[in-house]
Formats: structure tokens, C-alpha cells, sequence
């Protein structure tokens, strides 16, 4: 057995066994009745969430933009789109969310700003603007053409020419989602007025959107090619083909997260990174005492169903920061776990078992809409298909399969919204609806739900896991204090010795004391 033994996180006292929910805002509940969820929609249906027993509702952008990659491509950081609101709107959703005792995460998006976004306009029409240096400007390379070989992650390159001046500018996403300089110090003054802004309308927390890559390669220098992207039709994948050294990860950023630790700490907030990092030992160079409080393990959503990766996406990140870990195996940028883990009944098994696991980790574990409804990915025809990567890259799948809009109850649209159409189609069944399964005590629902509640009675466990070597293959578990958990990898039913232990939880069967764990069974037992 291994022992990790990791120092505690210093972080807002309520952070500690929270659970969070990310609400896609576009695609969660429709308010107004324009077929686009918005704020009023979400505020009518939090109560939903406080009887999931969640803790912390991360609400993805909602101000002003052009929406060229729905809201990731913001025109002002301080103001709310119409299309969801306005920031009446918004305080009386905060005030709603702390009566029912939910906090609340904003999606702030510092690595660029929308090419609508005032600063970038200045700077993209007057090369001598004070906002040129908001951005990062380079000269063609030596023969013509981009300056280095970094790609887009939206497919192309990270480059875009700028006739005036004769530069280009660069965008790690799509031309229209230009990246700022954070070696400029104006800029990171501008962010910390923007934090400032959000945590004094009572904000308690913030998802930081690309957290790991707002520093660049001071010279630009071009990342190694790994493989040949010919052929490769997905832009993530072509991505995968460069080590990005000098784009990505770069250790310099975590400075700006100390200062904005600093000010969270003023008002109790946490901030919440979005860490997409090549190797979870990197995590620590974002997540620390001074730094990001929570870093985002993503490898869990694009793992493969296997003993061994099981254990090491626990393990691993564990290992780097200890109960900082974001746990998620779900996201508006990812495929369901349902679909990834086989589809229908087997995929919904393997993400109850994953999520008991995470669940039992220290850590912030993180549900995504629907993801508590078991739903499956939303097959989305191509002409309705609205993801930038799915339009500019033929072929791609694109993000839209996990933005259909929620399933509420039988009303139009499911209740989703009273409009005629809806932005993206309303692709669910009733009977997976949050009404159809909170009325079927065997639904997924109330098996989330019930491992929402355990987490609660994990409260007092302390931070140290220790991974079992010496159970039956297939089978991963870990010790936290006197508590033992433990998933089946396996696709046969698997004995498992449980004498001294006294199970309090399982996710398929309803037989605490059988010594046996079906396939994709996962279980909590407490030492007797
Ligand atoms: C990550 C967000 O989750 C994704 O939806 C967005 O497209 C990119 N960042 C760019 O902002």
C-alpha cells in the first residue's frame, strides 16, 4: 500500500467537501422564453439544486460578446449580455443562491478577450494605441508567414495577419478570441479590477478560463512536432501533435495567481482554474497555498476504461496537490461519461462507480448538468450543429453533444424553454427528465443524489489516501482514514473480503454485506 500524506489546503473554510455543479447557461433553463438559457432561468430553478444537495453553482460566461465561441469570447468583463440578463438580474440570482446556501462560481476568460472587446478594436486600428501591448503582436516569420509553428485549438494556425501594421496576432482559439499580453502589467492591473468587480457583487468564487496558459514563451519559440497531424481530423488531436512547451504551461503564471489569491482572501472567495495540464505533476505549479485553490483534473474524461488508468487518474493528480484537486468527469467541452464509458446502461454504471471514487477523494468534485440525469451525448444533425470546432473543422464532432438543453418535465421542449425552437435541439425523453426520475426512486437521479449526500457524511475524513496493492485484480480502492472504497473494473462479478469492514454504500446492488462487487460496482465500507 502506498501512502500519500499531503499538506492541508489553505482555502476558503467552506470550499472543504464542497460539491459543484456547472451549469452551461446557454443550454440549463430559459427564463424569457427566447429559446437560450439565461440567469432568471437558472434563479427559477436552484431550489432544484440545493435538493441535489450540491454546494457551488459554477455558471459559465454570461457577458456581453458576440458569442463566436458562446460567451469564451467577452467584450466586457463587468456588464451581463442581455440575452441573459442584465446585473439586476444577476444580484438577485447571487441573493437567491445564498438563501438556499449555494455559492456561486463566475467564469472570468483572462487568456483573451473577444476581437469586439474595446481593447482589442483600439488596438487592432491604431498600431500606436496604448492597447497594442494589451496583445501579443509579432513580425512575420523570416520567409513570410506565421511566426512560429503554434496551432489553434480550434484547428489552424495560432495566427492571424493584421494588414495595417503587417503583424499578426495570436489566438490560441479562434481568430475572433485574440490572447493578451500578461507580461503587461496594465493587464493584469485591468483583471484585478475585473475580480474586484465580480467578488464585490458577492461572488464567491471564480472558474478561471485557460488558467494554465496565460504566459507565453517570451521569444516565441516554436514547439517540438511529436507526430504528423496529416489525416487527423479532430483539432485536439492535431494539437496533440506538438509538445507545447512554449504555449502552454509555462510556470511564470502562477505570479498572477498569488496576487489574485491575495484578493480572494479578502473576500473568502476561491479561485477555481481551469488546468488543462499535460502531466498532473504540473498541477503544482498553478495549485498551491499562495496560488489557485482548486486546479481541474481533466485526464478522467478522456480515460479509457481500464484498472490501471483508473487508479493512476486518481492517484496522480492526488499525489501533485494533495485535496486541491477539481474532480470532473463531465464538462460542456467533453463528450458524456455515459457515451465515453460504452453508452446506455453500462456507461451509466461506470459513471455512478467513477463518481463514488470521486466522491471518496479529498478534493472539490465537480457534476455537470445532466451528468446527475445519466444522460447519453445528444446526437445533433451537422446543418444544427453551432460549436466553432464542429463548423470549421468538416468532420469533427464538435462540443454540441453535451449542450442539448436540460430535460425538466413534460412540457414543450421539456420545459426547457416555452420558445418555438431552441438554440440547440431538445434531443431527451421524458422519462430521463429531472420530473420523470425524481418521481422513479430507482432513477440515476436518486443515485447521485445519494452519493451527493454520502460526501456530506465524509466531512471529518482527513486527507490522506493510501491505495490498496493487495486486492484482486481489477478491483481499485483506497484507504482514506477508516473509511475504504473501492470500484470493479472488471466486466465479471469479483469476491471481494470484506470482514472487519461494514458497507454503507453501493451503487448497484442493494445487498450491503455480499461479499462481491458486480462489474462497474463501486462501494464505501467503514472499519467495524
Ligand atoms: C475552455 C472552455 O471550457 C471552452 O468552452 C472554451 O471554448 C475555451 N476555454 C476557450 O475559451
Amino acid at each position: 500500500m502506498q501512502a500519500l500524506t499531503l499538506s492541508a489546503m489553505s482555502s476558503p473554510d467552506w470550499l472543504r467537501n464542497s460539491v459543484g455543479y456547472e451549469v452551461y447557461i446557454r443550454s440549463f433553463a430559459d427564463g424569457d422564453g427566447d429559446g437560450v438559457g439565461d440567469l432568471t432561468g437558472l434563479r427559477d430553478r436552484l431550489e432544484y439544486l440545493a435538493w441535489l444537495g450540491v454546494d457551488l453553482v459554477w455558471v459559465t460566461p454570461f457577458f456581453p460578446s458576440p458569442m463566436a465561441d458562446h460567451g469564451y469570447d467577452v467584450a466586457d468583463y463587468a456588464d451581463i449580455d442581455p440575452l441573459f440578463g442584465n446585473l439586476d438580474e444577476f444580484d438577485r440570482l447571487i441573493a437567491r443562491a445564498h438563501e438556499l446556501g449555494l455559492k456561486v462560481a463566475v467564469d472570468i476568460v483572462p487568456n483573451h478577450t473577444s476581437s469586439a472587446h474595446p481593447w482589442f478594436r483600439a488596438a487592432f486600428t491604431d498600431p500606436e494605441s496604448r492597447y497594442r501591448a494589451y496583445y501579443l503582436w509579432r513580425d512575420p516569420a523570416p520567409g513570410g508567414g506565421p511566426p512560429n509553428n503554434w496551432i489553434s485549438h480550434f484547428g489552424g494556425p495560432a495566427w492571424t495577419f493584421e494588414p495595417r501594421s503587417g503583424q499578426y496576432y495570436c489566438h490560441l482559439f479562434l481568430p475572433e478570441q485574440p490572447d493578451l499580453n500578461w507580461r503587461n502589467p496594465d493587464v493584469r492591473e485591468e483583471f484585478e479590477r475585473i475580480l474586484e468587480f465580480w467578488f464585490r457583487r458577492d461572488t464567491d468564487a471564480i472558474r478561471i478560463d485557460v488558467a494554465h496558459a496565460l504566459i507565453k514563451d517570451e521569444q516565441f519559440r516554436d514547439n517540438r512536432q511529436v507526430s504528423d497531424p496529416a489525416g487527423l481530423i479532430e483539432p485536439r488531436e492535431r494539437f496533440r501533435c506538438f509538445d507545447h512547451v512554449h504555449d502552454l504551461c509555462r510556470p511564470e503564471v502562477l505570479d498572477i495567481y498569488r496576487s489574485w489569491h491575495k484578493i480572494a482572501e479578502r473576500y473568502d472567495a476561491a479561485l477555481i482554474g481551469e488546468t488543462y495540464v499535460r502531466e498532473a505533476s504540473e498541477l503544482s505549479n498553478l495549485v498551491t497555498d499562495d496560488g489557485l485553490h482548486v486546479g481541474f483534473w481533466f485526464a478522467p474524461m478522456s480515460m479509457p476504461w481500464k484498472p490501471e488508468a483508473v487508479r493512476e487518474m486518481l492517484e496522480a493528480p492526488h499525489r501533485a496537490i494533495g485535496s486541491q484537486v477539481g474532480w470532473v468527469q463531465s464538462s460542456h467541452d467533453e463528450r458524456r461519461p455515459v457515451a465515453r464509458f460504452s453508452g446506455g446502461d453500462i456507461g451509466r454504471r461506470r459513471s455512478l462507480g467513477f463518481c463514488l471514487m470521486l466522491m471518496g477523494m479529498p478534493g472539490t468534485p465537480f457534476l455537470y448538468q445532466g451528468e446527475e440525469l445519466g444522460l447519453d451525448d445528444a446526437r445533433i444533425p451537422m446543418k444544427l450543429r453551432h460549436d466553432p470546432v464542429a463548423r470549421r473543422n468538416r468532420g469533427s464532432l464538435g462540443r454540441d453533444v453535451c449542450r442539448s438543453p436540460m430535460p425538466w418535465d413534460d412540457k414543450p421542449n421539456l420545459g426547457f424553454s416555452t420558445a418555438a425552437t431552441t438554440w440547440l435541439p431538445q434531443v431527451y425523453r421524458y422519462d430521463e427528465s429531472v420530473a420523470a426520475q425524481r418521481k422513479n426512486p430507482k432513477a440515476h437521479l436518486h443515485k447521485v443524489r445519494g452519493l451527493v449526500n454520502l460526501r456530506r457524511t465524509l466531512s471529518n475524513l482527513g486527507d490522506t489516501v493510501r491505495f490498496a496493492d493487495d486486492l484482486p485484480d481489477g478491483v481499485v480502492a483506497f484507504y482514506r482514514d477508516d473509511h475504504f472504497f473501492a470500484l470493479n473494473v472488471n466486466e465479471t462479478l469479483t469476491e471481494l473480503d470484506l470482514s472487519g469492514l461494514r458497507v454503507i454504500h453501493r451503487t448497484i446492488s442493494d445487498s450491503v454485506a455480499r461479499p462481491v462487487l458486480e462489474p462497474d460496482e463501486a462501494l464505501v465500507a467503514v472499519r467495524s
